[in-house]
Order: structure tokens, then C-alpha cells, then sequence
């Protein structure tokens, strides 16, 4: 093993509590046939255990979007790559997310998922790190509070490699990741 990073969620804590969240989601949404819109990349592992989880009649769309993280003017900008094809009005739509973090991309997605005239509108995140939110944005459902540290795998990266590992592992040395990022590569073999 590293101690640049650690497992902080295994796949099977990760797997009961997607099974829990399923469960509250498929009770609340009763009879209302909900869009599952989810964030590419990040939030695609997520959306496919989730939407598994709840036994109901729902629709899973997908889009992307661009963040740019520069301080200044830039700060918390967000754009769309990859838009949705499918007519949101009067529809419930859950955003399913990876990961709410300072709430810059919830608060811009929200805003654009309210204004194409979603019945409902609610927020459901694998994790939570509420401890760096600087808009505040609160989601209905939550898989895991986070603490303030930087974590890789199940569809989290870090320069796009890792999300194929199947546990959430929690970055020790953010600085040794930095200078080399392939650092981690060696928990790829056999993680499966
Ligand atoms: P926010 O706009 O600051 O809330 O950022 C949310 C996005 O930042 C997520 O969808 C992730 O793509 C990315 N992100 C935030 N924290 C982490 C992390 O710890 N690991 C990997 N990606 C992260
Ligand atoms: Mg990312």
C-alpha cells in the first residue's frame, strides 16, 4: 500500500448506503416518475447503482459542463458542454451528483434545471463536503459527509485518472499527488 491515500468509503459501506439512499428515494417518489439528471463524469458510477436502487418507473439523462476553478473574475464559473435533450417541464427532476463542495456547480445547475420549469427540484449527493461551502446549497439527500479532504474513485478524479477504483480513498499527501499524479495507478491492479 501508499500512505499517499487511504480508503475512507469501501465499495461495501458505499453499496449499503447507495441501497439506503434507493430505498428513502423510491418512497418519496411514489407515482411521480422522477428525471435522474446526472453530471458526467464524476457522478455516471453513482447514477448507474443508484437508479438500480429504486424500484420505480424513472428517466436517467445525462449532461456536462465546465468549471473553472481560477480565483478572481472566474471563480466558481460554470458552463455547459453537454446538454440535456429532454423536456423538463412539469417533470421531477433529482440531480444526482458526485460531490457538493463549495456549491458552485449545484447552485448554477439548479438555477438552470428551475428556470426550464421542473415541478420538484432536489438535489441528491454521494458526498457531501459542507465544511468548504461557500454557496449555500442544501441537498435532500446525502450519501456521506466528507471531511476536508481531497478524495479519488468511484467517478472521483484527480486529472481524470482513478475513477475505476471501486472504494472512495481519501488523499494523506495532496502534495505527492501533485508533483507525481500516476502516484496511485498501483491500487488500479487488483482492485477489482
Ligand atoms: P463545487 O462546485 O465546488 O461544489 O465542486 C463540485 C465538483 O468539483 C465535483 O462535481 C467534482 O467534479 C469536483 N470535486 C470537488 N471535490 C473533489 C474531490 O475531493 N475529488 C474529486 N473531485 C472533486
Ligand atoms: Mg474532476
Amino acid at each position: 500500500m501508499t500512505e499517499v491515500a487511504s480508503v475512507l468509503f469501501g465499495r461495501e459501506d458505499i453499496r449499503r448506503r447507495v441501497q439506503e439512499l434507493g430505498r428513502t428515494i423510491t418512497g418519496d417518489y411514489v407515482g411521480r416518475e422522477p428525471v435522474l439528471v446526472t453530471v458526467l463524469r464524476g457522478g455516471a458510477m453513482f447514477l448507474a447503482d443508484l437508479m438500480r436502487a429504486i424500484d420505480l418507473s424513472l428517466e436517467p439523462h445525462f449532461m456536462a459542463i465546465s468549471r473553472y476553478d481560477g480565483a478572481g473574475e472566474s471563480m466558481g464559473r460554470v458552463g455547459i458542454v453537454l446538454d440535456l435533450d429532454v423536456d423538463l417541464s412539469g417533470r421531477h427532476v433529482l440531480l444526482v451528483e458526485d460531490i457538493v463542495d463549495t456549491g458552485f456547480t449545484s447552485r448554477y445547475l439548479l438555477s438552470m434545471l428551475r428556470a426550464r420549469g421542473a415541478a420538484s427540484l432536489e438535489i441528491c449527493t454521494l458526498l457531501d463536503r459542507s465544511a468548504r461551502r461557500i454557496v449555500p446549497v442544501t441537498p435532500r439527500y446525502i450519501g456521506f459527509d466528507l471531511p476536508d479532504r481531497f478524495v479519488v474513485g468511484y467517478g472521483l478524479d484527480f486529472q481524470e485518472r482513478y475513477r475505476n477504483l471501486p472504494d472512495i480513498l481519501q488523499v494523506d499527501d495532496l502534495a505527492a499527488l501533485s508533483q507525481d499524479p500516476d502516484v496511485l495507478l498501483p491500487l488500479l491492479a487488483g482492485a477489482a
